[in-house]
């Protein structure tokens, strides 16, 4: 067993960490106040090569892996978990299922665009009555000669105001089960009868866009089936599987900062003649924030080292998302305590890890989800 990153590795985190806090973290609490998008931040990453990090060079990426990329969305989580969320669902949700479920001709239409960070990538499967039941989806999809017509609604779609590409789950068989008569299409943005709707207003990751999509006979070309019509609901979760490392390793990033944040505070500030991370009240929670964002890492990078051998990783995908989440929420929350009344204010950074912590354990299935995902695998 060895716990080391390869060099390769250490040369990206050490990239990635430099590009986040002179890049990424500069604006970070005002765009969240404004609720501005990222997309300068999301075209610099690009430019570094962070939009195709599960992409094959010979179609642009920089096909640098799961481990990698986890390490990357650890650090620009830790300086902007609105930028973060951006770049994870555009590898993750959009890129890999492409990658590995697409055609050559698909795969040679969309995924240059989605490396060079042309293109901003989404994936749309919840809607109003499907949100942890994801088999509920009435969202539809008819046959009509070369081309299939969308009707419906779709919801929680991140990054929908700037994404160019839209990876939709819509039912093409009524008559089928649930889960079957799912198909999954390629959506581009400027297809007739598809608007970007409604933009939630939201507690954290404020900077980050989660939108409505309305299609209404919508015609998208049959060519841009991914995978087999009636297959898309399979294609959803193992994508997802995928999705919550990046998600996992976001929450890593924002426990890490508002550590980060609490032990630069209990340094400088002064209570009883003394700096506060002198007492042992203080001490103790920096070092259950540290031991716990430690096991949780592990189990990040252990779900994202399977992918990359192209092991089953579900199960452990779905551990380290509930593991990290908590762990996210404990630190921001521990670091807003010791920060006391200052905590509580715009003016340090752990009032906007706090907001951002709690989306972890809601997107890309709930922590009561993991748990109902882990619980099958050990049940089988
Ligand atoms: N990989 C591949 N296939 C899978 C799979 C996986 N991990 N899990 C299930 N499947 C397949 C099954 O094998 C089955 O296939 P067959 O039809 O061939 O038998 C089919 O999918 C149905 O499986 P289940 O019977 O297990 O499905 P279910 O209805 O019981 O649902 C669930 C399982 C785990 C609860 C699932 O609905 C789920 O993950 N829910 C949460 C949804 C979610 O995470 N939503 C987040 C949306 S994205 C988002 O948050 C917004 C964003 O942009 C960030």
């Amino acid at each position: 067993m060895d716990f080391d990153l390869t060099e390769e590795q250490r040369m990206i985190r050490d990239a990635a960490r430099e590009f986040a806090q002179g890049v990424v973290a500069p604006g970070a609490a005002e765009r969240d106040r404004t609720a501005t998008f990222p997309i300068e931040q999301f075209r610099a990453a690009a430019a570094q090569g962070f939009a195709g990090m599960v992409i094959p060079s010979q179609y642009g990426g920089s096909a640098l892996g799961n481990v990698a990329l986890s390490l990357i969305l650890i650090e620009i989580n830790k300086a902007c978990a609105s930028t973060g969320v951006t770049l994870s669902v555009h590898n993750s949700l959009c890129s890999a299922p492409l990658v590995k479920f697409g055609t050559d001709e698909q795969k040679r239409r969309y995924l240059p665009k989605l490396a060079s960070g042309e293109w901003l990538g989404a994936y749309s499967l919840s809607e109003a009555g499907c949100g942890s039941d994801a088999a509920a989806l009435v969202c539809s999809a008819r046959a009509d000669g070369d081309s299939f017509v969308l009707e419906g609604t779709k919801l929680w779609v991140t990054s929908a105001t700037h994404a160019d590409f839209f990876i939709v789950f819509a039912r093409t068989a009524k008559e089928a089960k649930k889960a079957q008569g799912i198909s999954a299409f390629l959506v581009e943005r400027t297809f007739p009868g598809f608007v970007v709707s409604k933009k939630e207003d939201k507690l954290g990751i404020r900077a980050s866009s989660t939108c409505e999509l309305v299609f209404d006979g919508c015609r998208v070309p049959a060519a841009n089936v991914l995978g087999e019509v009636g297959r898309g609901f399979p294609i959803a979760m193992d994508t997802l599987d995928g999705g919550r490392i990046g998600i996992a390793s976001q929450a890593i990033g924002i426990a890490r900062a508002a550590t980060d944040a609490a032990v630069r505070y209990a340094k400088e500030r002064r209570q009883f003649d003394r700096p506060i991370a002198e007492f042992e009240a203080i001490q103790f929670k920096l070092a259950d924030m540290n031991a716990r964002t430690d096991a949780a890492e592990l189990c990040v990078l252990r779900a994202a080292w399977l992918k990359d051998l192209g092991r089953p990783h579900g199960r452990e995908a779905a551990v380290a998302k509930l593991l990290a989440s908590e762990t996210a929420n404990f630190c921001a929350r521990e670091a807003v305590q010791i920060h006391g009344g200052a905590g509580y204010l715009e003016d340090f950074p752990v009032e906007r890890n706090m907001r951002d912590a709690k989306i972890t354990e809601i997107y890309e299935g709930t922590t009561e989800i993991q748990k109902l995902v882990i619980a099958r695998h050990v049940l089988a």
